[in-house]
């Protein structure tokens, strides 16, 4: 396969270092050589699957195509209002798409998820065209009193288009599963029958365990993708990392030893989006013209689960 147009949506509301430490014992001096974030965009009024939708459209436009034009639709999503139906269902509903639609929840990792399974699609000759929509509101899975998680996050959807073609040349999944360092849990309704005891748990991260793995399980999977393609790091044009903590990518980086310009970033004014982060900054990428036909670009993330990807693949 290879991607037709990419779109994105943010929510209106910037809220800056400053404005957190107006409620929370933090300050930018804190936060930003810590992560490299500045200010992010926070859900008020927006629904998510409005988002969602926009950045589908938008890739849609991108792409010449209409909903219509869609063989299959896989959505990335972690939280948002509905239980059920799922988040490609709501979206698909306010678009007026017609195509199976699943939601994956593979936390930060989740485009380069759908993109699997996409491929995987598109090998066995079932569909001509795929819509990925990741949409993410983590800022409602944190507590506003923990300082150690809320000033990561940021929303917002990132959306791409896909068609028939040989441009993805490797795709490694990978998870090393604990529950632990990275969770949220939440009570269901209750039942007559119900006697276990279910707590209400905002989003607990182990910082440091959730760094290191970043870092390591990135830089063994990027260079067994390239050991595997016979490509070197030099020949790479873009490192499309999860955008999870600046410190995070320039350890991929300096583990690499590629420069600073191959590894596009807008965390410091986006934040963590968890699985929308990589078609966020695709897109706003794209917008730019940074790319040209023929560029190889290497995305990689990880996040809850433990779960990681990478994905190498021409432009
Ligand atoms: N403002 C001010 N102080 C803060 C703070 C904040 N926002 N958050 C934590 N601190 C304090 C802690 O309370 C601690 O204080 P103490 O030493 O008095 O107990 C101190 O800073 C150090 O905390 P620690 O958690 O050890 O900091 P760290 O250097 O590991 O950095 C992260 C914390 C979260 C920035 C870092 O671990 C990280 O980025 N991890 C990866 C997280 C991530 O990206 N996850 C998502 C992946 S999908």
């Amino acid at each position: 396969m290879k991607i037709i147009g990419t779109g994105s949506a943010l929510p209106k509301k910037v809220v800056t270092n400053d404005d957190l430490a107006q409620f929370l014992d933090t300050s930018d001096e804190w936060i930003l050589p810590r992560t490299g974030i500045r200010s992010r965009h926070v859900i008020t009024d927006e629904r998510l699957e409005d988002l969602g939708k926009d950045a589908a459209l938008l890739a849609l436009k991108d792409a010449g195509l209409t909903p219509g034009d869609i063989d299959l639709f896989i959505c990335s999503n972690v939280v948002n209002e509905y239980l059920t139906p799922s988040l490609s269902c709501v979206i698909s509903a306010a678009i007026g798409m017609h195509c199976p639609a699943i939601d994956i929840n593979c936390a930060c990792p989740g485009f380069i998820y759908a993109m699997d399974i996409a491929e995987n699609y598109f090998l066995a000759g079932k569909v001509s065209n795929v819509l990925i929509v990741c949409a993410e509101e983590p800022t409602r899975m944190t507590s506003w009193t923990d300082r150690s998680t809320c000033v990561l996050f940021g929303d917002g959807a990132g959306a791409a288009v896909f068609t028939k073609g040989d441009n993805v040349k490797a795709i490694k999944l990978n998870s090393q599963p604990s529950v632990i360092h990275l969770y949220e849990t939440r009570p269901l309704l209750p039942t007559p029958f119900i006697t276990r005891h279910e707590t209400e748990q905002p989003l607990h991260m182990d910082g440091r365990e959730v760094f290191k793995f970043a870092v390591s399980t990135s830089l063994r999977d990027i260079e067994e993708i390239l050991r595997k393609t016979g490509t070197s790091v030099d020949e790479i044009d873009f490192f499309m990392i999860h955008q999870a903590n600046l410190r995070i990518i320039e350890g991929i980086r300096r583990g690499l030893g590629a420069p600073e310009s191959k590894f596009p970033s807008n965390i410091y004014d986006h934040g963590n989006s968890s699985s929308a982060s990589c078609p966020i900054l695709l897109d706003e990428c794209n917008r730019k013209g940074l790319f040209k036909r023929g560029d190889k670009l290497v995305f990689s993330a990880f996040g809850a689960g433990l779960l990681s990807a990478v994905a190498f693949l021409e432009w």
